[in-house]
């Protein structure tokens, strides 16, 4: 099939999507939309660096150029203050962006131009507005923290906002941040219009620019409560431990806590967000029946310019035995623009398996709705309700039956609802503890073994076109065979597209013989990340696009996205990132959607079905309860059954029954003392046995695994095999025997059964990629038209080099011009870290400064700079880190006037595996 992507109406519905994701919290005094006679100041140095994105696998993402707020203003015609720019401009040439070094090294702010009251004042007499752009980044391997320059503003921003407030009519604040940053201090300087415009991606200014003037109303609703203090927060007390992380809060997560029992704790409650325009919603019908609740609203737009609003449903259910959250979303719609006086009328469809709750007690493991009275509230957040529909439930009603699957092994209290004659109240209650016997119950659902053939001949497109059985297929496969299969190869894996984060399927020779297609995957949930340096779009980060509550625009954006990973080879997207937003400081919270797994889960079926639509797949990820970066690798997340059903796995649920999620990542960390990675409650009991997944499941990049009551580590593939986790990702040569899976085969600690039904899990998978058509000379073709930036994906190959201790290459002819790359890969024998020697000249003065800047596998991983050199050769070095077999490298140069001569590695220590690599690192 021959697809056309339109890189222009890309980006318009990339901006689109940023403008209905913005989130507006404040606006007095008519400071917005902008008054188009003014001359507008812009504060704040990040204006001239908006953050795209966070930080991590989520965020690297090569893009030709980002619009930033300032260029989205000015291509939107807003007068700006220009002296002010220069001013920010020659400051920022003086005291340079710091990305920082290494993987997770980029601060999480800047350094923020001080301000001397003369300039505020002369700027205020250019115009009345003025905009103030405070930004912070977050990602991987750190949360953010309860400091200035983090969560808190730094004494200079805060400086910013007294100056600008005392001398400013109209002040506007705009937050470009992935998570939620302190506002208690930002309201104190009583700023007129307060947004989180959020990380925006490549276009974001060209979305945050069309709120700003007013050519789009603001109808993003917040996707987490922002309370008055982190400690208001439930988890808070439970957060940052770095080995075990006790889920005491339970399922009073977010709004649940705080519209139960911390209503005065609020600032700005969970789904709201405001409009330049007004909205009346009115109740039009109301029904209830035994497995759904119907509600029709009109909404009718009664302000005096064009927007939407998003009608919210949420249920309030008996506090029954079990204890329940006064308030859980089940149901939200959004209007398309309304014109002034314009109606439209919305039917919100209240599914009861939403509004029930896990029971977890002993012997009961079951979806229940309890008996009592049930009222729906609708409304325009989880507070201002417009009406409401109550249904009656006489008798319990048990809705799904399950088994008991991850409890926690150890036992802690938890937060308990319970009604006390002054009201609703909470106590402390034990836990209910597992009494699942896991080994057993692997044993007894232990996969028949399909007998060995050898090679019959059979090839998998047989299987797809239905001359064969897959398992007649699979009968031909080896042990070996099989345990190739279960090892992802990379990161930068030559068997599929360069720079990319593995390849899965067609990892071997003899599998590839069997025409078995390398399978291609790539960060993440934002934007493909192509390490090699291949341009690609960057896409608004989850939270802005859960803050959209529209499913259909990230739906329609997402098969953009999937159009782009065709014409990359890319089969499965890692991402979206799903995680709960348990506490305001996860360092990751950017890739993900929000507070709430109904959300998350809606949001994420949407860009999933946008990925399907044309045939590509979004890896759901962190299966389960990654909600902290601190220790991720060996943090345990003591949490209750019901805490994980209602809250932690309840978007991926949605996700798989709604979205039809076929691949999903599980994480780095354990839930109740066992690794995710390894666990077969978790990718078979619940995953598969209940939800019917028939997908595969791939571990995190060398994730740690074990057995229960082992200390977990990294390339354990027979714990992972036997949980029904399919792929290991990622080792360096996934042909190579593995003599763990050969023992544990030959012993029966793991059975060829097992690993055949994994083949089966990840073959039956491949039969419907992109990958497969190719090898059969079928697949879709894609013209991408109006790319104006002279970046297309190219297809000539990345060159590898073979690196064992050393090397030298001849980069002489390679052109240096400012933002050009210079991409090639290595194929490193010793893994470890290199002392990297570029050699150029520069016939500039002695006082310019030309930095090249060397990425390894996407991360910046030392910058050297040379001065004018009166045209000699002069050598500069660094050390980088290389730990993966396959090093993408990427020389980017930010300045003209360089002739660069070569580049050699030279091997200055040898890692000995990964867990020492990784300990380095995080040093
Ligand atoms: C992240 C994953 C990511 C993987 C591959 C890991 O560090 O946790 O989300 O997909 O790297 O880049």
């Amino acid at each position: 099939m021959k697809r056309t992507l339109d890189w222009n109406k890309y980006l318009e519905k990339a901006a689109e999507t940023v403008s209905e994701g913005i989130v507006m919290l404040k606006n007095d005094n008519n400071a917005l939309p902008l008054d188009p006679s003014d001359t507008i100041s812009v504060f704040g140095r990040i204006q001239l660096h908006y953050y795209k994105s966070g930080t991590g696998s989520g965020g690297m993402v090569n893009v030709s150029k980002v619009t930033g707020i300032v260029d989205g203003l000015k291509d939107a015609g807003v007068k700006l203050n220009e002296k002010l720019l220069g001013i920010y401009r020659k400051w920022d040439e003086e005291n340079p962006f710091d990305q920082g070094d290494g993987w997770g090294g980029e601060p999480w702010n800047q350094k923020e131009m001080p301000l001397d009251e003369s300039i505020v004042e002369e700027a205020s007499s250019v115009g009345d507005t003025v905009i103030v752009i405070i930004g912070r980044t977050a990602g991987e391997e750190q949360d953010a923290r309860l400091e200035e320059g983090s969560y808190l503003l730094t004494k200079e921003e805060l400086d910013m906002l007294k100056k600008v407030r005392n001398h400013f009519k109209k002040v506007v604040v705009l937050l470009n941040v992935g998570g939620l940053v302190d506002l208690t201090q930002i309201l104190e300087c009583s700023p007129d219009s307060l947004l989180y415009v959020w990380q925006g991606g490549m276009t974001g200014g060209t979305g945050t620019a069309a709120v700003l003037t007013g050519k789009v109303s603001p109808s993003g609703k917040l996707p987490d409560t922002i309370a008055e203090k982190i400690s208001d927060y439930p988890s808070d007390k439970f957060f940052g431990d770095k080995k075990k992380a006790v889920y005491s809060e339970d399922i009073f997560v977010g709004y649940r806590w705080f519209e139960t029992f911390a209503k005065d704790r609020v600032l700005y409650p969970f789904g709201f967000g405001l409009s330049y325009t007004k909205f009346d919603i009115a109740l039009t019908y109301a029904k209830s029946s035994d497995n759904e609740s119907v509600i029709s609203v009109n909404v009718t737009n009664i302000g005096s310019c064009r927007g939407k609003e998003v009608v919210q449903v949420y249920c309030e259910a008996p506090q029954g035995i079990l204890g329940k959250a006064k308030r859980v979303l089940c149901g939200f719609a959004k209007t398309k623009e309304l014109a002034p006086n314009e109606s439209q009328s919305l039917k919100i469809i209240v599914k009861h398996r939403d509004i029930a709750s896990y029971d977890d007690s002993e012997g009961r493991s079951c979806w229940i709705l309890e008996k009592g009275k049930y009222t729906l509230h609708i409304g325009c957040n989880v507070r201002d309700s417009i009406g409401h529909h109550d249904f009656e439930i006489d008798d319990d009603i048990i809705i799904e039956q399950c088994s008991q699957a991850l409890a926690p092994v150890e036992a802690f209290e938890r937060i308990k609802a319970v009604e006390t004659a002054d009201g609703l109240s909470h106590i402390m209650e034990k836990v209910p503890l597992s009494k699942v016997d896991e080994a057993k119950r692997r044993l007894d659902k232990l996969p028949e073994e399909i007998a060995y053939t050898g090679d019959k001949g059979i090839k998998l497109s047989d299987v797809k076109n239905g001359r064969n059985t897959m398992n007649e297929f699979i009968a031909q496969l080896s042990d070996h065979d099989l345990s190739c299969m279960i090892r992802g190869e990379g990161m930068g894996s030559p068997r599929v597209t360069a720079g990319t984060a593995s390849a899965f399927g067609g990892v071997s020779d003899e599998l590839v013989k069997f025409g078995v297609p390398a399978c291609c995957c790539s960060d993440g949930p934002s934007g493909m990340r192509l390490d090699c340096g291949t341009k690609a779009f960057s896409l608004p980060n989850g939270t802005l696009i859960a803050s959209t509550f529209n499913r259909e625009l990230a739906e329609e954006l997402f098969t953009f996205m999937g159009t782009e990973m065709i014409a990359n080879k890319v089969d499965c997207l890692l991402g979206p990132g799903m995680n709960i937003h348990r506490h305001p400081l996860n360092g990751r919270n950017f890739e993900y959607f929000s507070e709430d797994p109904f959300l998350t889960g809606q949001m994420a079926a949407a860009e999933l079905k946008g990925l399907h639509s044309v045939g590509v797949e979004g890896t759901i990820k962190h299966f389960c309860a990654n909600n902290q970066e601190t220790n991720r690798h060996f943090l345990d997340s003591v949490v209750s059954e019901r805490a994980l059903r209602e809250i932690y796995l309840r978007g991926f649920e949605i996700a798989v029954k709604e979205g039809k999620a076929r691949t999903i990542m599980t994480t780095y960390g354990a839930i109740n003392g066992l690794w995710t990675a390894g666990n077969f409650d978790l990718n078979t009991i619940v995953l598969r046995d209940e939800w019917g997944f028939d997908g595969f499941t791939m571990t995190d990049w060398w994730a740690n695994v074990n057995n229960r009551g082992e200390e977990p580590k990294r390339s354990y593939y027979v714990p992972m095999a036997k949980a029904q986790n399919d792929v290991y990702m990622v080792c360096s040569d996934s042909s190579c025997v593995d003599e763990d899976i050969d023992s544990a085969v030959k012993n029966g600690e793991l059975t060829r059964g097992e690993l055949q039904r994994n083949a089966g899990n990840i073959l039956g998978f491949i039969l419907g990629t992109q990958a497969m058509k190719r090898l059969d000379g079928e697949e879709d073709t894609v013209e991408i038209i109006n790319r104006n930036d002279g970046d297309e994906a190219s297809d000539e190959p990345v060159v590898f080099y073979d690196l064992d201790n050393e090397l030298e290459l001849d980069l002489s002819g390679v052109k240096c011009q400012k933002g050009k790359n210079h991409s090639f890969a290595v194929i490193v024998k010793k893994q470890g870290w290199y002392n990297v020697t570029v050699t150029a000249s520069s016939t500039q003065s002695p006082l310019a400064q030309i930095p090249v800047t060397i990425f390894a596998m996407g991360t910046a991983s030392g910058t050297l700079t040379w001065n004018g050199t009166d045209g000699k050769p002069v050598a500069l070095s660094c050390e980088i880190p290389m730990f993966s077999r396959f090093t993408a490298l990427r020389l980017y140069f930010a300045q003209n006037g360089l002739d660069i001569k070569s580049i050699s590695f030279k091997l200055v220590r040898e890692a000995d595996n990964m867990d020492l690599a990784f300990a380095e690192e995080n040093d």
